[in-house]
């Protein structure tokens, strides 16, 4: 790494309040990679994205204050540029020595980065020698800054994804069993697959949030003003069929707290989910479901738990999430593995202070979803991994050679065909922290 100039991808995407980080996992997520990097004396080109600008710049979306808080984490200065390309960075990227860092400003306020255009990929490339991306998070994503690098540059991935890779993939290849899944949050579109591809791992599945009101449908209730999606009844009657099939016990809520309105200061009870009253809507489990999952989960070895089960954003319907997190925490403390992803899953954890109690947090809401499903993620899928599946993958690098064999220019020497059309992966609804209201 000494003398090297790194190009590192993070997915600094995190949620914001008033211009103010209100859950900085992902950052302290890529602190590891950074730290090895900056010892190691490379310097440190980082790119990330920071919600949905969609090719316009967007001053609350500017990435200052994720800089100010690695500043904090890493205790040394990261500044950043006022555009994630012109001459300015050009200038400021020159001027790095080894072992300092800058943070390039949010690459979704160029156009060419969800496009995946080579052009801004390029560009974006001659910042580094080598590329590292860490931005598991983002690996879903065949953006410019995720994998139209790659095709510049010799690339690799970051101890991020590394860790999220080996967690899920023993998750999937080598449970402990009896293996749980608790899915929650607000749809079941988008997790249809991962339901699907979950009922042939796990030997129970837990079903929360608005996911299980489209179940509960689907088993012939009525959920009254409920959120629950009517057009994939069909989808989570298929699923409970599949389930029925291969023996999966599949547990919904027997009770619920049903809420006049969505609202902070509204009017809530608890009642069975068999007289779900019509003009009500639910918005988090009941006691009783509560502890029906407390029991399944008894002799549970391994749980893996993406999104809430109630509308955890009103503090009075984030019961049964805040109650399933102790679950998980005695679990974890019991041996368990206990691996959680999703936004609001992990908040829960925090705000409760025993988030560290977790095998893994996973930092992937979309990603992890569909790597569990079992689908390539493109970010993944650029870099060649000895003996991977992907080693042969066609990327289009080719060594420099210059003339006394030292450091050479960083391009290859073809144009690049993109390696992943960005429209082919590129579903923009796949978020799991999606509120149920
Ligand atoms: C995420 O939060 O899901 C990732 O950072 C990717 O962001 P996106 O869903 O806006 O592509
Ligand atoms: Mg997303």
């Amino acid at each position: 790494m000494q003398g090297q100039r790194v190009l590192l991808r993070v997915d600094f995407n995190v949620p914001l309040s008033d211009g103010k980080i209100v859950d900085d996992s992902r950052i302290r997520a890529a602190v590891p990679t950074i730290k090895a990097l900056l010892d190691g004396g490379a310097s440190v080109v980082i790119m990330s994205h920071l919600g949905r600008p969609d090719g316009r710049v967007v001053d609350g979306l500017r990435l200052r204050p994720a800089a100010e808080r690695l500043t904090q984490l890493i205790r040394v200065n990261v500044p950043t540029t006022g555009d994630a390309l012109g001459v300015g960075t050009d200038d400021a990227v020159r001027r790095l020595r080894p072992g300092e860092l800058l943070l390039l400003e949010n690459v979704r306020f160029h156009a060419g980065e969800e496009r995946n255009d080579p052009a801004f990929a390029e560009r974006l490339a001659s910042y580094g020698d080598v590329f590292v991306n860490d931005a598991f998070g983002a690996a879903h994503r065949a953006h410019a800054s995720t994998v139209g690098v790659a095709a510049y540059l010799p690339s690799y991935v970051g101890l991020l994804m590394e860790q999220e890779v080996e967690a899920l993939s023993n998750l999937l290849e080598k449970p402990a069993r009896p293996f749980a899944a608790i899915v929650g949050g607000g749809k079941v579109s988008g997790k249809v697959a991962v339901l699907e591809a979950l009922i042939k791992k796990v030997d129970l599945l837990i079903l929360g949030g608005g996911v299980a009101n489209t179940f509960l449908v689907a088993s012939g209730r009525s959920v009254g003003k409920s959120l629950y999606e009517s057009k994939m009844v069909d989808d989570a009657r298929r699923i409970l069929k599949l389930a029925q099939d291969r023996g999966v016990r599949v547990l919904r809520p027997v009770d619920g707290v049903v809420a006049k309105e969505v609202t902070r200061g509204t009017e809530f009870k608890v009642v069975s989910t068999d007289k779900l009253p019509a003009s009500w809507h639910m918005v988090d489990l009941g006691p009783a479901s509560i502890t029906a999952i407390r029991e399944a989960l008894a002799p549970i070895k391994t749980i893996l738990w993406n999104g809430p089960l109630g509308v955890f954003e009103i503090p009075s319907f984030a019961v049964a999430t805040r109650e399933l997190a102790k679950v998980a925490a005695e679990k974890a403390d019991a041996g368990a593995t206990v691996v959680v992803g999703g936004g609001d899953s992990i908040a829960a954890l925090r705000q409760l202070g025993i988030a560290e109690k977790m095998t893994h947090l996973s930092t992937g809401g979309g990603a992890s979803l569909e790597f569990l499903e079992g689908r390539d993620l493109p970010g993944l899928a650029v870099v060649p991994t000895a003996g991977s599946p992907y080693e042969t993958l066609p990327i289009v690098y080719v060594a420099p050679v210059k003339p006394g064999g030292k450091a050479a220019p960083k391009r290859a020497a073809a144009k690049p065909k993109p390696i992943i059309k960005p429209s082919a992966l590129d579903d923009e609804d796949d978020d799991e922290s999606d509120p149920l209201a």
